[in-house]
């Protein structure tokens, strides 16, 4: 098997930055083909700039970003295009056009990208709302959903074009137990029946650990760990025991850097 399809994201030596923040610093990460790779981390450490590295919105300043093997930020506007279009994404405001109905949200990749027939069209998309068990609510607007039905829409708006690749910013905060067990149970189903790749963004132990095939650690601006979620359970690194467990306090100081207390409370007295 050649090196291209061993992994569908290879992330090779990055180095990022905003202004004078610095988010990665010499990141490697290989994400494999097939399966679900949750990306972990705390709030901030650049789980989402990561997301947008892979999908070409944002270049690095060093290395490189390989997806589905094209080097990402050498791509021409036309290429990198065509590559998006093998890539589905759900974001966590789930950001459904909110004139158009929950039939219109999901055909709309189709129509803007194929040049599909009509009863092609329609026939697809009733399979992807039925995949999501929303066929009933096709023709709804988006103003009548719930967040946890919106969600669901954008799951199956991710999946029309049988993407290669599906990326997921935090899908299941803000949703009620249901809503979130449907949401995790349709991730895992779906990316395998599309026998797809699928990249989950999120900062919920939890539910992350309970879909990964594979579990990538981010933090102090570089990858901590990695490994499937027993490994990372198993882990003795502090940072992760500390991230797993959601102990307050450990190499990720309770405290934000400050003066002495002692000396700033006399300073006043
Ligand atoms: N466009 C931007 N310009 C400047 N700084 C940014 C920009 N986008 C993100 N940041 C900063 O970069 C850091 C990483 O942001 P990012 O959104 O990738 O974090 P995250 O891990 O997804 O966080 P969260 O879990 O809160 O979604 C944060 O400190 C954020 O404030
Ligand atoms: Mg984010």
């Amino acid at each position: 098997m050649s090196e291209q399809h061993q992994s569908v994201v290879a992330i090779e030596a990055v180095d990022f930055h905003f202004g004078q923040k610095k988010i990665y610093t010499n990141v490697t990460i290989q994400i494999p083909s097939h399966g679900v790779s949750v990306i972990m981390g705390p709030s901030g450490c650049g789980k989402s700039t990561l997301l947008n590295l892979i999908s070409g919105r944002y270049k690095p300043d060093r290395g490189k970003v390989r997806v589905l093997g094209c080097e990402v930020n050498t791509l021409r506007e036309n290429d990198l295009f065509q590559l998006r279009r093998r890539m589905g994404m759900m974001f966590q405001s789930s950001a459904l056009l909110t004139d158009l109905s929950v039939f219109e949200n999901v055909a709309f990749p189709l129509r803007e990208n194929t040049d599909l027939p009509e009863p092609l069209i329609r026939n697809l998309v009733l399979m992807k709302l039925e995949q999501v068990g929303l066929r009933g609510a096709q023709d709804h607007s988006p103003s009548e959903l719930s967040g946890g039905m919106a969600r669901r829409v954008a799951l199956a708006r991710a999946t029309a074009m049988d993407p290669d690749l599906l990326l997921f910013d935090e899908p299941f905060t803000g949703l009620d137990p249901i809503s979130l067990g449907i949401i995790t149970k349709l991730v895992r189903e779906i990316t395998d029946a599309l026998r797809t790749t699928s990249i989950v963004v999120t900062h919920d132990v939890e539910e992350g650990l309970s879909i990964a095939d594979h579990v990538f650690l981010l933090g102090r601006g570089t990858l901590l760990a990695s490994g499937t979620p027993q490994e990372l359970l198993d882990s003795n690194q502090p940072e992760v025991r500390q991230f797993l467990h959601g102990l307050p306090d450990g190499p990720v100081p309770f405290h934000y850097p400050a003066n002495d207390y002692r000396g700033q409370i006399l300073e006043h007295s």
